[in-house]
């Protein structure tokens, strides 16, 4: 067994939100915070301007930020905190979605005049689907925003988990007067700020203290009291497990941008957020206590330098000890490696690393081993869970520009695959390719790195299809007699398991209506239950 203590100083999670909410402000405070870096402004945005959707140099420029940014790992208060990045932009959503397998909760920031947006219930999803606890942030509460309970009724409504406000605004906009913590009772006055990490506390013996009016006038104190005496009566006390089993999200507010709320948020974050836990492989359940090491890949990037080809994989470790020129099993090829030169991500920068625990990322350069999923070990035959491809909305078949480059479009677009840029499926007995995404953009950067990183060229013709869902039956026959009556809509992805592509969602709604015998799968999870099932 590995020590424990190295597990429970471990949280390991991502800031996920909407584009805008304050995603990337949290992150910097966080930063402060933790003293990974000294001064406001310093995390580049990690976003493309909207302005900029096609500039493929814009592209390149944001790769390039977000591989700096991947991973900030900071200490706090003797926690050591891995925070993984995810994309803001929509039309990298998966690449989220993967990253959120690597996590062991998440703070989901909501703008508190916007309120749930589309991104914002799609992520919440993602987390339903793995259980992944959830502490809620209501950002920029400096702002003319929705009224609390009415947020909190949205909240629950539509991310569709209970809530449980621990902090509570004073005013909003312009008459915001800052949060009382539930918990500690206590009082923190608002003071725009958004350099330095100070604030002002006041303590109040309780809501009847005479310095609760004195701190924020008659009418906001009496809001307060009133507000509180709603909430202990609607609302259930809060427990810890309710929130680690993911069946109840707590609620803090504040204003990221004014350093408000946030160090609260943390300290709160660092008492009741999960340590890295046992994790479902195809074969059994690993605990992260176990002494030997494994891992899976959940990222690839590539290497912007044009003078190397080579990647970037980014393993989580999931238990045991990974350690620096140890030999491991890639359990999918049947491989012996050895890393020279694994890296952390320390205030920033890239360190070589000697060894890294459950809930850590190590970085890994590889010359093309590795697919999202992959399984590192010590020998034994493992393979991870829950890194699923999801159901891609936008389909464009590959059309070849430069006949002499097939080989070099080929692999290109096997290996831009494998990274997790876009799915490959298969149609005609493998003549035809399509490529599916969940955003535009990915067509541009497929484009883009086809040309500069394989010399291929190729253009995009689009298909008439919305959809893409796995599909499986219980009686072979049903699904061969399926396969072959929809023939001209049935694909292959790029393991050669069968796809339907629907032209509609109405179409698809009408095809599973009317074929009660067969599954329809809108992420590839269900691969690993099915072969974990044999
Ligand atoms: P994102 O990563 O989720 O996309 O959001 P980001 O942190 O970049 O914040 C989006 C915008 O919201 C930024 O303004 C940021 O300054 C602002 N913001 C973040 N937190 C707060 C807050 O508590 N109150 C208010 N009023 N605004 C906040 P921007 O104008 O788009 O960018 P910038 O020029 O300020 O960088």
């Amino acid at each position: 067994m590995i020590n424990p203590s190295q597990l429970e100083r471990r949280k390991t999670f991502a800031i996920i939100s909407h584009p805008d909410a304050g995603k990337t402000t949290l992150t910097e405070k966080f930063l402060l915070f933790g003293g990974a870096i000294q001064t406001a402004g310093a995390v580049k945005s990690n976003k493309i301007k909207k302005s900029a959707t096609s500039d493929f140099m814009e592209i390149e420029r944001q790769r390039g930020i977000s591989v700096a940014t991947s991973v900030m790992v900071f200490d706090y208060k003797g926690f050591r905190i891995n925070l993984l990045d995810t994309p803001g932009h929509k039309d990298f959503a998966e690449d989220t979605y993967r990253t959120l397998t690597a996590v062991d909760s998440v703070i989901l920031v909501i703008d508190c005049v916007k309120g749930v947006e589309e991104q914002t219930e799609r992520l919440m999803q993602v987390c339903r689907m793995r259980n992944t606890p959830v502490i809620i942030f209501v950002n920029k509460m400096d702002r003319e925003g929705k009224d609390p309970f009415d947020l909190l009724d949205e909240l629950e409504e539509k991310l569709k988990i209970k809530v449980r406000p621990l902090s509570w605004p004073i005013g909003i906009g312009a008459t915001f007067k800052g949060v009382y913590d539930l918990f500690r009772e206590e009082l923190m006055v608002f003071n725009p700020n958004k350099t330095t990490i100070e604030k002002e506390v006041t303590r109040i013996k309780n809501l009847d203290d005479p310095a609760l009016e004195e701190k924020v006038g008659n009418q906001l104190a009496k809001q307060l009291r009133e507000d509180v005496e709603l909430i202990q009566g609607v609302y259930e006390p809060f427990t810890a497990d309710q929130y680690r089993e993911a069946h109840l999200a707590p609620v803090f507010f504040g204003s990221a941008i004014n350093n408000f709320g946030v160090q609260e948020l943390l300290e709160n974050f660092i008492s009741i957020a999960p340590t890295p836990g046992s994790r479902p492989t195809q074969q059994r359940e690993v605990s992260p206590l176990e002494p030997k090491f494994s891992g899976f890949v959940f990222k690839i990037h590539a290497n912007l330098d044009p003078r190397h080809r080579d990647r970037i994989a980014f393993v989580r470790v999931c238990s045991g000890k990974f350690e620096r020129n140890a030999v491991y099993k890639h359990v999918r090829l049947s491989k012996n490696l050895r890393f020279a030169a694994p890296f952390s991500f320390m205030a920033q920068e890239k360190n070589v690393l000697e060894d890294a625990w459950p809930g850590d990322v190590v970085g890994l350069y590889d010359t093309g081993n590795f697919k999202i999923g992959d399984t590192l070990t010590e020998g034994e035959d493992l393979m991870f869970q829950g890194i699923p491809n999801f159901s891609p909305e936008i389909f464009r078949e590959v059309i070849n520009t430069d006949p002499l480059k097939t080989k070099q479009l080929d692999k290109g677009i096997m290996q831009l695959t494998d990274e997790g840029v876009a799915q490959l499926f298969i149609l005609s007995g493998g003549h035809r390719k399509v490529i599916g995404t969940v955003g535009e953009l990915q067509f541009d950067v497929i484009q883009y790195r086809l040309q500069h990183e394989y010399g291929a060229s190729c253009r995009f013709s689009p298909m008439p299809i919305q959809k893409a869902c796995w599909i499986t039956a219980e009686k072979q026959s049903d699904l061969q007699e399926f396969m072959k009556f929809r023939a001209q809509q049935i694909a292959q992805d790029k393991d050669g398991m069968p796809v339907f592509l629907a032209e509609s969602e109405w179409v698809l709604r009408m095809v599973m209506e009317k074929n009660p015998g067969i599954q329809f799968h809108f992420t590839s999870e269900f691969k690993m239950q099915a072969a974990s099932a044999t």
